[in-house]
């Protein structure tokens, strides 16, 4: 049974990867692969149960350690669950976010580190990394309309907080990109939908020739 592949989105709020994980997850679908297409935090009952902490937090919201705690004990189980059972029955997997997002967020916005970030991934995950990971990136008043449409102007405890966090979290996730660019594909997330969903299949095209 050949492995199956782990294919990442990641990039700040309101760039449209959960749409673009859908529409990705579809036209593999399509061209007759078995996928699973799956978020962080989240994915398995007790990693929803851990989003519903981070994004809902009761009392006054959880200091920078616990929170990269939560997230890395959420990856945990949506690892050993189901992602890595998927990947050993041939199934590719699409994830809405992984650990470039505690890398990013937690580790370079919130300060923690990533050398912290990755030891906690080690920990947890055994270091797994996605074979591919798609960053989107686009800028600022395209994306601040799509999250006005989609929010309501209501975000989460994380999306809620300041414009400087948000920045540093763009542009850690570019960094990531310069750093190891034989894993991000860098896609420009501007204009429509359909435009952005024919960038990331011309970028993933290779993945088809390594996978038979
Ligand atoms: P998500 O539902 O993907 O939000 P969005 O649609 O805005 O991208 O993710 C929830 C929030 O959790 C989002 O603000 C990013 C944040 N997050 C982290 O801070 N660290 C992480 O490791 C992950 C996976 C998400």
């Amino acid at each position: 049974m050949t492995r199956g592949r782990f294919i990442s989105f990641e990039g700040g709020e309101g760039m449209g990867k959960s749409t673009q994980a859908r529409l990705l997850s579809e036209a593999l679908q399509n061209r007759g692969l078995t996928v699973e297409l799956t978020r962080e935090p989240g994915g398995t009952p007790g990693a929803e149960a851990i989003r519903s902490l981070l994004l809902d937090p009761p009392g006054e919201g959880w200091g920078k350690e616990a929170e990269a705690l939560l997230f890395a004990a959420a990856r945990s189980d949506h690892v050993s669950r189901r992602i890595k059972p998927a990947l050993a029955a041939g199934r590719w997997v699409v994830c809405d976010r992984f650990l470039d997002s505690s890398r990013a967020y937690q580790g370079v916005a919130g300060g923690l580190g990533d050398a912290k970030v990755r030891e906690l991934h080690q920990i947890g995950s055994h270091g797994l990394l996605p074979d591919v990971t798609i960053l989107i990136d686009a800028c600022g008043a395209e994306v601040t309309e799509r999250l006005a449409a989609r929010d309501g102007g209501i975000s989460d405890a994380i999306g809620g907080r300041d414009a400087a966090y948000h920045e540093a979290v763009n542009r850690a996730f570019l960094q990531f990109a310069r750093q190891e660019p034989e894993r991000f594909c860098v896609i420009d997330g501007t204009g429509n939908i359909d435009a952005v969903h024919g960038r990331i299949m011309t970028a993933i095209a290779p993945m088809f020739d390594t996978a038979a």
